[in-house]
């Protein structure tokens, strides 16, 4: 247990990002009260720009990389954790101030964590990961605002990406008729096998357009921003609501003022990363219940942490299709 710990590490050598396997001691990690032996981790967007230092995401070196982990508690200084207790963390500045889940224990504070939900194993859990818990609080944020099945159809944008994968899987099982927007057709059988009711090409979306257009989306899950986001809101149903949680086309809004104060949209912001404790109990417990752990496989792959500098090239591109778990002792 007090061996050497493998972990991905970003640092900064000559003013340039470079990222790789290091070997660490339990004495090297933070000096926070709970030690958690990391079964998983996962690959986000936000860990390819940190690999890659495509954008500033890390903010002190040596660190350590992974926005989220999964594994059981080893010891603990925090009266709430027990030896034995299975654990999930996600954001909460891991990868950016805090060393994060790219290593094989790590060392992390009691009210970031939470606890496994039974229905889940931890490589379950982090299929889910930072991706999957965003799209659903995109979900829980458009029931706030009154979306409902029955309605008109919801868009999901990115969709063959790990959030737009998530969120077509739980919005179809909750009901919804569910269209993908994708710049990649060959995902489309993909993405109905996930439940989508139609498939469209990104291309639809992606120039600029009136800024009211025919009511077609009673909500709107978005991971992409740009014009893609700007149409969606021009394009959404009278008291409608658009929930906007990422950037990966665009971290522009080129869009108008208009569906707002003519047909009341909504444009709800979501952030994972410091959302509150009970936000995220309840978006995992609303997990556990509408999420198809069979479509939950479907859209997984598990690549071992040697892999990472590949795979975060791939995601910043596009090129990864729904969610991968990183096998943090592989
Ligand atoms: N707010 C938060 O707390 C939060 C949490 C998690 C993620 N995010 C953000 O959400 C976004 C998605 O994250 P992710 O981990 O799901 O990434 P991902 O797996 O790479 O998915 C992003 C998807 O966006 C689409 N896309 C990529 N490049 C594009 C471009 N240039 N123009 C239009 N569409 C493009 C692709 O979908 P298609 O191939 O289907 O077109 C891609 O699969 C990222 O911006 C991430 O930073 C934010």
């Amino acid at each position: 247990m007090g061996g050497a710990i493998r972990a991905f590490v970003i640092d900064r050598v000559d003013g340039r990002t470079s990222s790789g396997m290091r070997e660490l001691s339990q004495a090297e990690l933070p000096d926070e009260p709970v030690l958690v032996q990391v079964a998983y981790s996962t690959l986000n967007f936000k860990d390819g720009l940190a690999l890659t230092g495509a954008a500033p995401i890390a903010l002190r070196m040596p660190m350590v990389g992974g926005i989220d982990l999964a594994g059981t508690v080893i010891e603990s200084r925090a009266p709430e954790w027990r030896p034995g207790d299975k654990v999930i963390v996600n954001g909460w500045g891991l990868s950016q101030q805090h060393w994060g889940g790219y290593a094989q224990q790590q060392r992390v504070r009691p009210e970031w964590l939470v606890r496994l939900p039974g229905a889940f194993s931890l490589k379950q859990a982090m299929a889910i990961g930072t991706a999957g818990y965003t799209a659903m609080l995109c979900v829980l944020a458009l029931e706030g605002m009154g979306v409902r099945p029955g309605g008109e159809e919801v868009l999901v944008t990115g969709a063959a990406g790990g959030v737009g994968s998530v969120a077509v899987a739980i919005l179809a099982r909750l009901g919804h008729t569910v269209v993908a927007a994708t710049g990649r057709p060959d995902t489309s059988d993909y993405l109905r096998g996930l439940g989508a009711s139609e498939v469209i090409e990104r291309s639809a979306l992606a120039a600029h357009g009136p800024p009211v257009q025919e009511e077609r989306w009673a909500g709107v899950v978005d991971a992409v921003g740009g014009h893609i986001l700007a149409n969606a809101l021009a394009q959404t149903v009278y008291g409608g609501a658009v929930a906007a949680c990422g950037l990966a086309g665009s971290r522009d809004l080129p869009g108008s003022v208009l569906p707002f104060v003519l047909r009341g949209v909504s444009l709800l912001g979501i952030d994972s990363v410091m959302a509150p404790r009970a936000a995220r109990e309840e978006a995992w417990r609303r997990l556990s219940v509408d999420l198809d752990p069979a479509r939950l496989d479907e859209m997984t792959v598990v690549e071992p942490m040697s892999k990472l500098p590949e795979l975060a090239q791939k995601i910043l591109a596009g090129e990864i299709r729904g969610r991968t778990v990183i096998d943090v002792n592989e």
